[in-house]
């Protein structure tokens, strides 16, 4: 039987993709279905939708539905999948806090479906710290987003902000329609972020690793099935829904929370930016310029334990250990390098620049094993969580 997504249609001037993304749904064999916000109507007659779907279009939360009393109830279980395109900040700001007063925002807060949103809105809206809160809320909970792109806005303006193109959005559908359940009954264990080594109480030892790959990961291994254990250094997102998170600040934190999640993992995968080394006698109070000089002149370091590294020499033969090898140049022998001297079974090296890697939402990644090197294309940290997967599903086969 065919798939149905409902796609909920928000008022924006980038309505008039919508028809396209409901044809490439079409031609890959999903039914879909409509549901619109009022000001939606404003741009476009529900007649539209009704014709290319052949469906009827809800709208009004109390709108007849012949025979149908509850119909957010009966929308919300119909849907394999909930698409959600364009979405205005409005509405995502709703949906960020379960506010639902409409037909598609309740009908978003009844439903268990997966829910992709494609955002769309002027560039100033768009990076608006609101939004983007509301954004990473959203991600949070496993709501996957298909970005808005950057270039000439409707308003005038140019910027981040314009809905993905239709065909992009059609495919992160249809891939999510296929979510495999391959995790299930597997432990999988994250590490993410940065570790924090502190130099006395108000000064510290970090990098700007944002830990958006690590939860990236968490969140994948999760919609897989996995139960999953999270172990970050600080970061600003929030703890993924349905995931065991715990925190910790400096290397030898993390260690330890790490090595009592290793044992019961069948995958272990290592993606935080650990200090290599730490103050070697932190100083409870603040160092003094002045009376504190020699101390502040000359700061000794001393190793901190390499946790993949011991964790891998510790494994059993059925446990899967993963490394990322972060790299500004060669990605492809040194993640070789530390394949062998890490002896971890995959490494996924990314090569480090201004627009790759750190703090930003997408990547490009090559996988590294005793057998190949993959070259992926650029793509979200999502995706690449997902391709991650792919492979070490097949290896636990
Ligand atoms: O040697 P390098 O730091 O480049 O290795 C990166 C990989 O090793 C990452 O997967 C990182 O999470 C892991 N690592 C670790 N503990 C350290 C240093 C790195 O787990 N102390």
């Amino acid at each position: 039987m065919s798939k149905t997504v409902l796609i909920g249609v928000t008022g924006c001037v980038a309505i008039y993709k919508t028809c396209e993304i409901i044809r490439g749904l079409q031609k890959g064999g999903v039914r879909a279905k409509v549901v619109m916000t009022e000001s939606a109507t404003h741009f476009i007659n529900p007649t539209l939708f009704r014709s290319l779907t052949r469906e009827p279009v809800a709208v009004g939360l109390f709108d007849d539905a012949p025979g149908d009393p509850i119909h957010h109830v009966s929308l919300a279980k119909e849907a394999d999948l909930f698409l959600i395109a364009p979405c205005t900040a409005n509405v995502m700001a709703k949906m960020a806090h379960g506010i639902a007063d409409d037909l598609l925002t309740t009908t978003a807060l009844a439903t268990t479906a997966p829910i992709v949103i494609a955002p769309a809105m002027n560039v100033n809206m768009y990076e608006n710290v609101a939004t983007q809160q509301n954004m990473e809320t959203l991600r949070s909970r496993g709501i996957e987003f298909v970005d808005a792109e950057s270039g000439y806005l409707a308003c005038g303006d140019e910027g981040k902000g314009r809905l993905a193109d239709p065909a992009v959005i059609v495919k992160a559908v249809l891939d999510r329609l296929n979510v495999k359940r391959d995790l299930e009954g597997k432990r999988v264990l994250v590490t993410a972020g940065p570790t924090v080594e502190p130099i006395d109480a108000v000064r510290f030892i970090s990098n700007p690793s944002s830990g958006k790959m690590g939860f990236a990961i968490a969140v994948a291994a999760h919609n897989r099935g996995a139960d999953v254990t999270l172990v970050t250094g600080p970061v600003s997102l929030e703890d993924p829904a349905g995931i065991e998170t715990v925190h910790v600040k400096t290397a030898l934190e993390m260690f330890d929370a790490v090595e009592s999640a290793f044992g019961e993992s069948d995958i272990a995968i290592f993606t935080a930016a650990v200090s290599d080394y730490r103050p070697a006698s932190p100083v409870e109070r603040k160092l003094k310029k002045g009376a504190d000089d020699a101390a502040l002149e000359t700061l000794e370091l001393v190793e901190n334990p390499d946790i993949l590294a011991t964790m891998a020499s510790r494994k059993r033969p059925d446990q899967l250990v993963v490394g990322f090898a972060a790299e500004t140049e060669n990605v492809e022998a040194n993640a070789r390098k530390k394949l062998v001297g890490k002896k971890a079974d995959l490494i996924v090296g990314n090569l480090v620049s201004h627009d790759n890697g750190f703090a930003i939402d997408e990547n490009e990644a090559m996988l590294v094993d005793a057998r190949a090197s993959k070259e992926l294309p650029r793509m979200t940290k999502a995706q690449l969580a997902c391709a991650i997967l792919d492979e070490l599903s097949l290896a636990l086969q």
